[in-house]
């Protein structure tokens, strides 16, 4: 792996993700989730501290290492247990309907592969488990939304 997709790029996600914008979808969707949370591609933490009350655990999933050390601060004063996985949303490392939200905001664009993820989703949730699913609009440019 290069310096730059181990130290620069986990960086420029950071600064990138902290708009304003990002954060009224963060206030608007994030307090839904409750009870077992699984959130992939975690990033810095930034939807961590719009969890509302009611979330029992989080598993926070993101599988790279400096954007996991990114998050601890906020992991570490959130109100809940946060347990970081070091792992893929092609392959989550939880059991079978162990959790009641799956929680992707800007994520599922980066998967590689997302039908893949998507699966995943479905075989982590309980059967009347929900998603938070917020991402990008559509591209105007073809190539992009293809
Ligand atoms: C644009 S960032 C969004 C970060 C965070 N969700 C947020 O809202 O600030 C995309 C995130 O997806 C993560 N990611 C990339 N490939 C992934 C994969 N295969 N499984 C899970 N997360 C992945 C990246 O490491 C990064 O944290």
């Amino acid at each position: 792996m290069s310096l730059y997709s181990t130290h620069v790029l986990p960086v420029l996600t950071h600064l990138a993700m902290r708009s304003k914008v990002a954060a009224a979808e963060r206030a608007r969707w994030i307090p839904l989730a409750a009870d077992m949370v699984l959130e992939i591609g975690v990033g810095s933490g930034l939807n961590v501290p719009f969890y509302g009350p009611h979330v029992s655990k989080l598993y926070a999933l993101e599988p790279c290492a400096e954007l996991r050390r990114m998050a601890a601060p906020r992991a570490e004063r959130a109100e809940f247990p946060v347990e970081f996985l070091a792992a893929s949303a092609e392959a989550i490392p939880l059991p079978a309907a162990s959790v009641a939200w799956v929680v992707t905001t800007w994520t599922l664009c980066t998967i590689g592969n997302p039908g893949a993820a998507l699966q995943e989703f479905q075989c982590v949730l309980r059967p009347e488990g929900r998603v938070v699913f917020v991402e990008h609009g559509r591209s105007p440019d073809p190539k992009v939304l293809r």
